[in-house]
């Protein structure tokens, strides 16, 4: 799922957990996908690693040719920089970069995160962010709480 005014780049990737292979195994070759008999081999849906739904979550910038791994779970207004793998969660207004994507840093104070993440301006409707483009886009927390 992918929330609302998210920014992805170009050549952003994201794994689906059907693309994994089993991987407890000797070997990982899929052989089951090539008929031959092999196909009675599974592994059964249940074999293969499942890491759940993929969230990206509102607000989110995802830099070019990052690769989203399955079942990340990426907060609102988080940045993914340029070329970063991402294997885990990442948290609300946080920015991450390189393989694998780490902390790059927190973009605002807790407290500041908590009111935007309570404002959650994407779920007003059309009319009251076409009124307040300009507060969304700065970074003066109190005119955004005042928004009509
Ligand atoms: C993530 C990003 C927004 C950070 O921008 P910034 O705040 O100006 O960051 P800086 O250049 O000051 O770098 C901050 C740190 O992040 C690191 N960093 C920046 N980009 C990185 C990347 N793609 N991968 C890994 N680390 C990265 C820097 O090395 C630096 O680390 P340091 O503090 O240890 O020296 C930017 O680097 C980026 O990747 N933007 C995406 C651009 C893009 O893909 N545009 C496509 C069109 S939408």
């Amino acid at each position: 799922m992918i929330g609302k005014f998210c920014a992805l780049a170009r050549g952003v990737t994201f794994i689906m957990n059907g693309a994994n292979h089993k991987l407890d195994g000797f070997s990982t070759y899929p052989f089951q996908i090539f008929g031959n008999g092999w196909e009675t081999l599974g592994p059964s849906p249940d074999e293969l690693p499942h890491r759940g739904d993929t969230v990206i979550g509102n607000d989110v910038w995802i830099g070019y040719e990052a690769v989203v791994m399955p079942g990340v779970r990426v907060g609102d207004g988080a940045i993914i920089a340029a070329k970063s793998v991402v294997t885990r969660d990442v948290p609300p207004y946080t920015m991450v970069g390189g393989n694998p994507a780490k902390c790059i840093r927190q973009r605002f104070d807790d407290h500041v995160i908590q009111a935007l993440l309570e404002i959650a301006w994407w779920n007003w409707d059309i009319g009251k962010i076409t009124r307040n483009l300009h507060k969304i886009v700065a970074a003066d927390l109190e005119a955004l709480m005042n928004c009509q």
